[in-house]
């Protein structure tokens, strides 16, 4: 019977057959030890000369690295394994004997390693980012269900853009149009059907930033909810990030292991998270000998010190006006200022989500659109949401990679997409 590796428990001492690869390879003459993975697990296959036919025998000792075969053996419990798993085989079939593996055992470059995406996400290290990845997606997801959010879909291809960064160009039958960079005013189309809503797909950005925390193309989760304040949009943050940290530390154990993860900054990721204004952060970072003054925004750097200062994630409230997107509320207390937040992952992370509470009058709107130089006909559209029962409502983006990099303690984005595009990479 063929098996998955994880369900390897309710057959120990049964003979079963398992499919996967071989990723680690032993021999001391007569006995080979193969470490074996088949996608859900992994487990030590010891092939015995004394145990086996001729054939397998000959077909053994043609293996190398990442061959890909089947197995068929007893399967027990061996704690000096790696896995704590062992299988004695009997039979061996293979599919194909891999050419000698480009990566080995020694510590390649990180340049070396991108040129071989391909291969080098069957590590297990990639491995377990890629299942932290996926424990991140599903719980975003559970969240907004039990949440009451509608799961929706913007498009890919717009005529306008959302944030007022670098746009990606491209040719719409002969007319200009642009990459999504966040699904946002679409979103904001959409509570007025459904009244909570979010998306949860690729972004993309021509920013020339090569840093870190920056990719080209990106996953992003935009949440959108009808009558809800600025208060409550941040309150709805905090929740969401504290579930999702609760759910990758309970059921991805084994790969934050894997991945040497400190647990205990991330057991203090639980509401109430600091809050502070721009205005506060900027007195913070000048007491630090940073040089800035109130209007600049905050770049890497900045965020790194202060997402280092402090033990939970921290909200950024109520930036300039004059810095931030166009269909941010005016702060009611003082026109200078938006009632928009930045959430900063501790650690040195920076920022994960940005939000805010949008401007619901027409008017307002109108005349920031005019102060944007951006062009009002195309708007047409957005506008008419505040024509036509408009109400309170705010909404934030959260992007994927960077929650996943902080999750995993990662140093770069890089590793947190399978096939990262970033400023000088297209390929594979
Ligand atoms: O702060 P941003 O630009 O916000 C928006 O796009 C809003 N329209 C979202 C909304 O309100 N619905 O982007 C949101 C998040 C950032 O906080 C960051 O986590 C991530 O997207 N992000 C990037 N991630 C990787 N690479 C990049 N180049 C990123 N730019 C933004
Ligand atoms: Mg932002």
């Amino acid at each position: 019977m063929v098996i998955l590796l994880k369900n390897i428990k309710k057959y120990l001492n049964k003979v079963v057959t398992l499919r996967g690869w071989i990723f680690n390879i032993r021999s001391s003459g007569s006995i080979y030890f193969c470490q074996f993975r088949d996608g859900t697990g992994e487990i030590q296959a010891i092939v015995s000369k004394k145990d086996v036919d001729e054939e397998t025998w000959q077909l053994t000792k043609k293996l190398t690295l990442e061959s890909s075969c089947e197995i068929t053996g007893k399967v027990y419990q061996e704690k000096r394994s790696p896995s704590g798993y062992e299988m004695l085989v009997k039979k061996l079939k293979v599919f194909q004997i891999a050419l000698k593996y480009p990566i080995g055992k020694k510590s390649h470059g990180v340049d070396f390693l991108m040129d071989h995406r391909h291969l080098w996400i069957r590590s297990r290290r990639q491995q377990a980012i890629l299942k932290i990845r996926d424990e991140v997606i599903f719980s975003i997801r559970e969240f907004m269900r039990k949440n009451d959010f509608v799961l929706t879909d913007t498009p890919i291809l717009t005529p306008t853009p959302c944030e007022q960064v670098e746009l990606f160009k491209t040719d719409y039958f002969g007319e200009k149009a642009y990459l999504s960079q966040s699904g946002q005013l679409y979103l904001e189309a959409l509570i007025y059907s459904l009244g909570r809503v979010y998306d949860f797909g690729p972004v993309f950005r021509a920013e020339k930033s090569k840093t870190r925390r920056h990719l080209i193309e990106f996953w992003m989760m935009d949440a959108e909810m009808a009558f809800v304040d600025h208060q409550e949009n941040m309150r709805i943050q905090e929740e969401l990030v504290s579930y999702l940290v609760e759910k990758v530390i309970k059921n991805r154990k084994k790969e934050l292991e894997i991945l040497k993860r400190n647990l205990e900054p991330l057991k203090n990721v639980k509401p109430p998270f600091v809050k502070i204004t721009y205005d506060q952060a900027i007195d913070l970072l000048k007491k630090k000998g940073v040089k800035i003054k109130w209007g600049d925004d905050f770049g890497g750097d900045e965020e790194t010190i202060l997402s280092k200062s402090f033990e939970k994630p921290v909200f950024i409230e109520k930036y300039p006006a004059g810095i931030k997107a166009f269909y941010m509320k005016p702060d009611p207390e003082n026109q200078k200022y938006v009632l928009n937040d930045d959430l900063l992952a501790p650690e040195g992370y920076g920022e994960i989500i940005g939000g805010s509470e949008r401007i619901d009058d027409l008017n307002t709107l109108e005349e920031k659109i005019k102060e944007f130089k951006l062009p009002k006909e195309e708007y047409q559209w957005y506008l008419d949401l505040r024509r036509y029962g408009s109400v309170p409502h705010s909404g934030f983006g959260l992007g994927l990679e960077r929650t996943v990099a902080w999750l995993c303690g990662l140093e770069h984005i890089r590793e947190t997409i399978p096939f990262p595009r970033l400023i000088n990479r297209l390929r594979p």
